[in-house]
């Protein structure tokens, strides 16, 4: 029978029992006793497995000395105790069989040896076969089934959102169009401009960019839910945290208040980081030694820690009155930049940070209006090392002050009828959050940028593979 190499290693297949294993060749070690060392992995777990190969194998010369890194095989063998340091069990091989060579092994874009991270993109096809690559993808797969265990838990449920909308939810005009027409010879209407009665909708329609409006019709008849899935957004920023394509978790929830969704952010974010050292303490260890030596402790010390909270006007206060010299100069009334979140949880509190209530003028429309009438009860959880994962807000849930609001940046109310009925029909309060998950995973691994934690991330002039 065949197993995954994660069960021999873990102990799953009795000592003595003859199993195959299928992967690939990780490397080949020969001694001059005649016997080859083959490290074989199939990405079950972080480590590969050692097949131990004597020459009279009918095709050891033939097959087994050619091996080299990338081949594919499968190894039929006994699992023993291995007498070596590090694995506790490896495979004595009576048969080896080569699915495939590798061409040119010279030329083997992955062959053994420590690879930039930045060349590992551009072989993006290719990079899955790394140590490295394969540990983010175990890690990004545990932190999803987590988010889902987490919810499910408290009893949300999951809700798919439209990937093609007609909403900017965040209003920031950073949306991809999605249409049918003939972009060099488009449609137009008597008046000049373009018909988009002709296009695919019969009006404009876009990528999404939040599924949050969507979200809150449900939220507000099935009390809690969440969506998980891509987001799109046209920003045209060059840095290690912006994706063109990036995937967001947003919980939605009724009945609760800007203080409720803090308390879940943080009750999320401690419960997902818990089940990744449990689950994925090979893949962590891997990131500790090579990656980030502070990443098993950041994640231990966000889960002891109380969560800072400070309001937007005091954190400006915090930074005006601090030593520290920043590019981007401090006052009251400023979206905060990266360098600004991320002295106040690094240097000032020294723990993960939610910052509360911001100008409403930074803010979207939605989000609800204070009785100071300058500030909106918005929320950003910013973590020491990279700033803002995640930003929320209670939800403004009294039609008059929508509505004023909506006048006041000049949204057009019949765009967003449904939106409003559901201030019309039994509106309650209600708030909810957007979890970067690239943003999340880059905290957990400490890989510093969001386009090596995305399997094929999608950036300003990249969307290759
Ligand atoms: O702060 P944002 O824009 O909030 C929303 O979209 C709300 N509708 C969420 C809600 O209340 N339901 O985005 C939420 C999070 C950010 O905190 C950040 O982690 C991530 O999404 N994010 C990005 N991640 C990667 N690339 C980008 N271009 C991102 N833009 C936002
Ligand atoms: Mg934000």
């Amino acid at each position: 029978s065949v197993a995954p190499i994660v069960d021999v290693l873990q102990g799953k297949i009795a000592v003595g029992s003859t199993i195959s294993v299928q992967g690939w060749v990780r490397t080949r070690r020969d001694s001059k006793a005649g016997i080859s060392f083959l490290a074989v992995y199939d990405g079950s777990c972080f480590d590969p497995i050692q097949a131990v190969i004597e020459k009279d194998l009918p095709n050891y010369e033939q097959d087994i000395l050619r091996l080299t890194a990338g081949c594919s095989v499968k190894v039929t063998g006994k699992v023993v105790e291995s007498p070596g340091q590090g694995q506790k069990y490896e495979l004595q091989a009576t048969q080896v069989d080569v699915y495939g060579f590798v061409d040119d092994p010279e030329t083997y874009p992955m062959a053994a040896k420590r690879h930039s991270i930045e060349y590992l993109r551009e072989v993006a096809h290719l990079r899955a076969r790394t140590n490295i690559v394969g540990a983010i993808t175990r890690v990004r797969h545990t932190l999803a089934q987590a988010i889902h265990q987490f919810f499910d838990e408290r009893g949300f449920f999951w809700l798919s959102t439209p990937i093609i909308t007609a909403s900017d939810t965040e209003g920031a005009g950073e949306m991809f169009r999605v249409s049918t027409l003939d972009m060099l010879n488009l449609p137009k209407t008597d008046n000049g401009k373009v018909d988009f009665d002709k296009d695919f909708f019969g009006k404009e329609a876009f990528l999404t960019v939040s599924g949050q409006l969507n979200a809150e019709t449900y939220a507000c008849a099935l009390s809690k839910v969440y969506t998980f899935g891509p987001t799109f957004r046209a920003e045209n920023s060059n840095t290690t945290r912006h994706l063109a394509e990036f995937w967001m978790m947003e919980p939605e929830v009724a009945f609760a208040d800007l203080n409720d969704n803090a308390k879940l952010a943080e009750d999320m974010l401690k419960y997902v980081f818990k089940t990744v050292l449990e689950k994925r303490a090979d893949d962590m260890q891997f990131f500790a030694q090579h990656i980030d030596k502070d990443a098993i402790n950041r994640l231990e010390s966000f889960i002891n820690a109380d969560f800072a909270q400070v309001d937007y006007t005091d954190a400006i206060t915090i930074l005006q009155n601090c030593e520290a010299k920043f590019e981007n100069p401090v006052s009251w009334g400023i979206d905060l930049a990266s360098e600004h979140e991320r002295y106040l949880a690094e240097q000032h509190f020294k723990a993960p940070v939610v910052v509360k209530n911001y100008p409403k003028d930074i803010k979207a429309f939605y989000m609800r209006m204070n009785d100071d009438g300058k500030t909106v009860a918005a929320m950003d959880v910013l973590a020491p090392g990279i700033g803002e994962i995640i930003g929320g807000s209670q939800r403004e849930e009294r039609l008059d002050m929508l509505d004023k609001r909506m006048d006041e940046l000049g949204l057009k109310k019949e765009d967003y009828w449904w939106y409003r009925d559901l201030r019309r029909y039994g509106t309650v309060p209600h708030s909810g959050f957007g979890l970067g998950f690239e943003r999340l995973i880059v905290y957990v691994t400490g890989v510093q940028n969001v386009r090596d934690v995305i399997p094929f991330p999608r950036t300003p002039r990249n969307a290759n593979f």
